[in-house]
């Protein structure tokens, strides 16, 4: 008896951990449902063919900007991104950023995902205003999303909802299909191994590209903590 305060403790430690394993799936924690092809707005950006062509670096350009997930039930994501950030200073030097990326997701028992790429992700980067105006690199991040939720409306059927690392919302997404339109779920195309996260292929000459570089590895190290303290 005179363990049971250790015992207790550890107990008391290892408590969480138990319940932990415990994810309940409900109207808005709905794996089943989370499964399927995910489209934000018009619906023009859609995974699977039709939109990223990996064995040469190429994209099918949609009509429309938007974004589009997909999932499988057995764990495979797929992102197609197309979108274009203004420039406050210059309205003319709008950035046109068209990317892709597959990999791996886990749902953690706190609602997060994480989403771990195959390595074979890449983006196209278009910005008139900089030395550098158009370029390819290589897209691999990590990346956690701090909760999702579907739900149904009434018009446009089942909606998701996914939250950014940082808590910012996505577009919400429609569901395109219930079944995941994926390319297939296997690396498609030989990268040279990396220093890992982002490596570009291309440099832009000017600060800009070192600012961007930048700011993917402090998102980058965000996720990795995140990571880390999965382990705790
Ligand atoms: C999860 O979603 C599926 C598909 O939409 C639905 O059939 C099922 O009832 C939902 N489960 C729960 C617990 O809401
Ligand atoms: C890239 O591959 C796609 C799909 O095979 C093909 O349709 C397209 O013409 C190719 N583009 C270039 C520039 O090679
Ligand atoms: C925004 O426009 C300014 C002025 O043309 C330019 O110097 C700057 O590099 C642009 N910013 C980005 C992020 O492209
Ligand atoms: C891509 O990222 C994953 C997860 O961090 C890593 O295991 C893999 O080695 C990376 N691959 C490449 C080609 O960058
Ligand atoms: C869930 O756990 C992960 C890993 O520990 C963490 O990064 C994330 O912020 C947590 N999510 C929430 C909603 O607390």
């Amino acid at each position: 008896m005179i363990l049971s305060p250790l015992l207790c403790l550890v107990l008391a430690f290892l408590a969480p951990l138990i319940n932990a394993q415990a994810i309940v799936y409900d109207a808005i924690h709905n794996a089943t449902s989370l499964v399927g092809t995910w489209s934000s707005g018009s619906r023009a950006v859609s995974t699977g063919p039709g939109f990223a062509n990996p064995a040469n670096q190429t994209f099918n350009y949609p009509t429309n900007t938007g974004i589009s997930y997909s999932f499988t039930g057995d764990g495979f994501y797929e992102i197609a991104r197309y979108r274009f950030n203004g420039n406050g200073s210059n309205p003319t030097c709008i950035i046109g950023v068209i990317g892709w990326v597959h990999g791996t997701y886990d749902l953690l028992a706190n609602g997060s995902i994480v989403m771990t790429p195959f390595g074979d992700g890449y983006q196209q980067v278009q910005n008139p205003c900089a030395a550098v105006s158009n370029f390819i690199e290589n897209y691999n991040l990590t990346e956690l999303y701090q909760s999702w939720r579907i739900f149904q409306d009434p018009v446009d059927g089942f909606k998701l909802h996914l939250f950014q690392f940082d808590g910012a919302p996505l577009a919400p997404q429609f569901q395109l299909s219930s079944t995941p339109v994926m390319l297939p779920t296997q690396p498609l195309r030989n990268v040279t191994p990396p220093n890992s996260g982002t490596t570009q292929l291309n440099k832009r000459s000017n600060g800009e590209g070192h600012r961007w570089t930048t700011s993917i590895w402090m998102v980058a190290g965000v996720v990795v903590i995140a990571l880390g303290s999965l382990a705790v």
